[in-house]
Parts: C-alpha cells; structure tokens; sequence
C-alpha cells in the first residue's frame, strides 16, 4: 500500500469512467480466448469489466484498496497486492493486461519480471500506456508531479527495453501506447 494513496480518494469518480479503447485491447490482447486474464494496477475493474465477456475468469490486482472496493465483485476477482510481487504461481494465467498503471509502479523491471513470470507459455501480455512523447502526456505527467503522485512515465520503446529478449511489438494510436509481449 502506498504511503498516501492517491487513487482511493478517486476510486468512486474512476469507477464511473468507461474505457473507451476496448477494440484495440480485443485485437492486440488476442481476445477472445480461453482461460484466465489478470489485470494488474486493475483499480476498479473499469478495463477489466469492459472485456470480462471475452474470457473465463477475471482477476484484477491492485494495491489501492479504496480502488479494488468499487470493484463488480459478483463478476471480477479483486487481489490486493503491488505489481512487483504478484501473489500468484507461474504459468498463471492465458492473458495479462496492465492499463495506465505502469508510471504509477514503484519498481517497473521488477513489475516487468512479475508479470511475464505468471504469463503462461503461449499467452500475450499487453502494457497500454499514455505515450509520453505526446505534449498533451507531458502535461498530465506534471500535473501528476504536482500532486505528488510519485509517476514516472517511460516511453514505448522503454516498456518495450523491460522485455529485452522477449518477442514483442509496438501499437501507437493518438497518445496512447500498446506494448505486446509474446511468451
Ligand atoms: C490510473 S489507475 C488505472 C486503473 C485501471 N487500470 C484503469 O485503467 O481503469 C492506476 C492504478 O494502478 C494502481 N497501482 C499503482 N501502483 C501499483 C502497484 N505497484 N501495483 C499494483 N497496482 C498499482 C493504482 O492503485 C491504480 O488503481
């Protein structure tokens, strides 16, 4: 749990908001499929609810308690815990998705190495972020830093440098940023 958390007082408004790019989450998260999806950084399950009918079983992870509380529970699964160690086995999961959360993470590589180490063999992990190189981005990034939130936003092809070896593209639309990693 973060030392002020930010998201809990936004948690109700945040539920609210729908999530607009399902169509490009469903193409490049090869969805539908079969099995198990985690999201993680999850908050209140606005993306994961979005698609919850192109999978079996949702799991959403999030540190941010006053978030996973606005949660559907009858539909999603609500884990509280930080994306640098994940309270799951390996080969956990068909599918893994973190939406506009990577900046907010404490440690991005080792939130990196979690969530390729519970991707099963043969599934896809998908890191959609705004992109940073966009003017409208930089201003949220300093917003966010007057607000103290602690964000640090890293580039495309930086998410990308998280998954060195790994098989992976990059999807650019507007000002936001689709990383997919193959396993
Ligand atoms: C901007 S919200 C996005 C929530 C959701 N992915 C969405 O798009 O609606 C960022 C979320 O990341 C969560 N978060 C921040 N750091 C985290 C970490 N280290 N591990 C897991 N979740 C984290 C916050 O609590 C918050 O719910």
């Amino acid at each position: 749990m973060p030392a002020f958390d930010h998201f809990a007082l936004i948690a109700p408004m945040y539920a609210r908001v729908s999530y607009s790019k399902v169509a490009v989450m469903r193409a490049v998260a090869e969805l539908p499929v079969h099995g198990r999806l985690l999201d993680v950084g999850g908050g209140t399950g606005r993306v994961a609810t979005a698609i919850r009918d192109l999978v079996d079983d949702v799991v959403i992870a999030d540190v941010s308690v006053g978030m996973l509380r606005e949660a559907p529970l009858s539909t999603l699964q609500p884990v509280c815990g930080g994306s640098e160690a994940l309270p799951f086995a390996d080969e956990s999961f068909e599918r893994v998705i973190m939406v506009d959360a990577l900046h907010h993470v404490i440690d991005h590589a080792h939130t990196a190495r979690e969530m390729f180490r519970v991707l099963k063999t043969g599934g896809v992990l998908v890191i959609e972020e705004p992109d940073i190189r966009t003017f409208g981005v930089k201003l949220i990034a300093l917003a966010e830093k007057l607000l103290l939130m602690r964000s640090h936003f890293l580039a495309p092809d930086e998410i990308a440098e998280l998954f060195a070896d790994r098989e992976k593209t990059i999807r650019v639309e507007d000002s936001t940023a689709w990383v997919i990693i193959r396993k």
